[in-house]
Formats: structure tokens, sequence, C-alpha cells
């Protein structure tokens, strides 16, 4: 099938990796998930699990055209350092969370703690923001699981 090269913000949220004493391997499995399905990675960047530097480079990227579709990694989780869920919901104009309800129905398949995201989606303007969790495998199975319709969901955003 042809399909739109849709230009896609990775962004990991992680102390560790920010600071370069870990490698950010979610990062890159978003990306190799993504390209296979037809979008093209413009913009990836480690940040800390800071709510105002995410919130801000959210609105940036939206708001600037700069890309079609925003992925996070991390953060979604119970520790008083995962503020990504909150930072979404601030600049997000128009819930989009059947989305995250579908990953977190996929992860329960795995493991019950699957129910410990709490990752959100929404659009604002034209981009769409979906936050995955932060393990490589949780990212894995639940990209793989959502990305097909959410190509679909860009198709009619744009
Ligand atoms: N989802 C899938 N598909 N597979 C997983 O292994 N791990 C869970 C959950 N979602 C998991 C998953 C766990 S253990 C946690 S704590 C949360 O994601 C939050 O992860 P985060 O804080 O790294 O974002």
């Amino acid at each position: 099938t042809l399909q739109c090269m849709y230009r896609t913000a990775v962004i990991t949220l992680s102390d560790s990796a920010s600071k370069g004493e870990r490698e950010d391997i979610s990062g890159k499995v978003i990306c190799e998930i993504a390209e296979k399905s037809g979008c093209q990675v413009t913009f990836t960047k480690v940040i800390p699990d800071d709510e105002q530097t995410l919130s801000e480079l959210l609105c940036t990227l939206c708001d600037e055209d700069r890309v079609d579709l925003i992925l996070t990694t991390g953060g979604t989780g119970f520790s008083e350092r995962d503020h990504t869920p909150e930072a979404t919901l601030k600049v997000i104009e128009r819930n989009a969370n059947g989305i995250s309800e579908a990953m977190r129905y996929r992860s329960l398949q795995v493991t019950p703690r699957g129910m410990l995201s709490r990752g959100v989606s929404g659009i604002r303007k034209k981009t769409l923001i979906i936050n995955l969790p932060g393990s490589p495998k949780a990212v894995r199975e639940c990209l793989e699981y959502v990305i097909d319709p959410v190509m679909h969901g860009l198709d009619i955003l744009k």
C-alpha cells in the first residue's frame, strides 16, 4: 500500500538517559517500527522526566507544524518522577484516548502490570500525540498493535 511519509517526533523521557548514563533503546525501537510503517522520523530527543520541559517541547512541535505525529516513551508509571501524561494533558486540545485504551488492552494480554501505564493520547492543532510506556518490550508490544489504525487516523487529520 502507498502511504504518505508522516513527519514523526520521538521523545524519550528518562532522567538517566538524558544524562548519558543509559542508552535510549526504547527510542530506537520506536524509530524502527515507525519507519517500517510509513513514518519518517524527523526529530528525536531525550529529555529528563520534567513536566514543563515536555509540555513546552510538545507545544513547539505542534504549533510550528514541525511534525504530524509525536510518540513519547517513558514517564507513564506511578513513580514520583513520572509526569508524561500530565504534560500531555496540559497541551492537547482533543482527546484521542481510544489509542491508549487499545494499548492497555494489548498490554493486559501480556502482563497485569499493563494497567499501571497512565499514558494518554490526543490532538493539538494538526498533530497527534501518543504516550508509550518506557521499556523497549512494552514499546514494541504497544506500538505494533496500534500503528496501522494510527496511520489511518493521520490520513483523516491531515
Ligand atoms: N505494557 C506492555 N505492553 N508490556 C509491559 O511489559 N509494563 C508495565 C506498563 N505497561 C508493560 C506495559 C509496567 S511494569 C509499568 S510500571 C508501566 O507500563 C509504566 O511504565 P513507564 O513508567 O516506564 O512508562
